[in-house]
């Protein structure tokens, strides 16, 4: 048994490096079909969290040129307003709009979600992006571990949130979660918060992610006769702000290898324009291709029962009204 987390890493580290790199992506790009991102997307409400940087920003622009109501959903104002005009500039589309959210703070995200519900609009597009590795353990004003904060309760509660909305343009309504491969190191655990004393914001991360997942399963079970579609999704390892940051010596060993940010928005955008019937509800994608969840042999198989009592507690932390 005390073998298995060196086994998981070592699998992580040699399936990620054939297949989540900037050379992954080439590979698998010769099997994409370009006229699967020939969509328009006029008239479609998107919601993208985290959108000022990265991954986030990539999406959200690449949803604005084909067309969509973007809502970019920041912490930051001033970063938020400099990428809302640069998306306006490079789309020429002016439903672009953004709005101030610190998605770690479930009392923000409740501001964002009653503001919003005045719009009375219905939701086609939910990507819940905003996404850290804090590798620090920094706890919110709330009193949630941060990685915990953003990764796994405001997406949790940004998603329990926007249900109605989502209902409202059900049947084609859909979650994006953006995961990451980095869930192939953890199964499913009941410690959210990283209780240990040597606190690992990677393995925290990869924790946070692997929640993720079996969320956007448990959502799709959940939700799917709503007319609602669920699916995770990893974008490979790309060149982003937060990773230079939170990871700088893989950054600095894998440059020239990483994947630039529309690389990995590439499978956001093409799950958000696919026609939900070629979609597997609550599925994990990558490279625009249903992807295992598991890695051989790393014994990381959680049991419903963990993710229904996870569920349990997101709820009863994000204190909202029963769904
Ligand atoms: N890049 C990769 O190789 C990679 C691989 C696997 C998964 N991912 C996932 O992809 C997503 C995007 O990551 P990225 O690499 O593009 O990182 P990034 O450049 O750091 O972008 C993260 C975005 O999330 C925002 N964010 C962080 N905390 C937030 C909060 N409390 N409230 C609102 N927004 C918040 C950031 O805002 P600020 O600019 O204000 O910080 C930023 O806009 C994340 O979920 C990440 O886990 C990335």
């Amino acid at each position: 048994m005390f073998l298995v987390k060196p086994w998981r890493a070592l699998a992580f580290g040699v399936y990620g490096y054939k297949n989540f790199t900037k050379s992954g992506f080439v590979e698998h790009s010769k099997k994409f079909r370009p006229e699967d991102m020939e969509v328009r997307i006029e008239g479609k409400n998107c919601i993208v969290t985290g959108a000022n940087s990265g991954i986030g920003y990539a999406t959200a622009e690449g949803l604005a040129s084909r067309g969509a109501t973007v809502y970019m959903v920041c912490r930051n104002k001033d970063r938020g307003e400099a990428a809302l005009s640069k998306i306006q500039a490079a789309t020429g589309n002016k439903n672009v709009f953004l709005e101030v959210c610190d998605i770690s703070l479930t009392s923000d995200v409740k501001s964002f979600a009653s503001n919003f519900s005045s719009k009375d609009k219905p939701v086609h597009i939910l990507v819940n992006n905003a996404g850290l590795l804090e590798n620090n353990r920094l706890v919110t004003s709330e009193g949630f571990e941060m990685n915990f904060a953003v990764n796994v309760l405001g997406t949790y509660t940004m998603t329990e949130l926007m249900l109605p909305f989502l209902e409202k343009a059900a049947p084609d309504a859909r979650v994006i979660n953006v995961a990451s491969g980095g869930m192939y190191t953890s199964p499913l655990t009941d410690d959210l918060q990283f209780s240990g004393d040597k606190f690992d914001g990677v393995e925290q991360y990869a924790r946070n992610k692997r929640v993720q997942v079996s969320l956007t399963e448990k959502w799709a079970d959940k939700y799917e006769d709503k007319g609602i579609g669920f699916y995770s999704m990893h974008p490979g390892w790309a060149e982003t702000p937060g990773v230079a940051t939170s990871l700088p010596r893989f950054s600095k060993t894998l440059s020239g290898n990483l994947r630039t940010i529309e690389e990995g928005a590439d499978t956001i955008i093409w799950l958000a324009l696919q026609p939900k019937e070629k979609l597997v509800a609550g599925g994990f994608y990558f490279d625009r291709a249903e992807a295992p969840k598991h890695l051989p042999f790393a014994a990381t198989k959680g049991s419903r029962v963990s993710i229904d009592s996870i569920v349990d507690r997101l709820h009863s932390f994000s204190n909202i009204s029963p769904s």
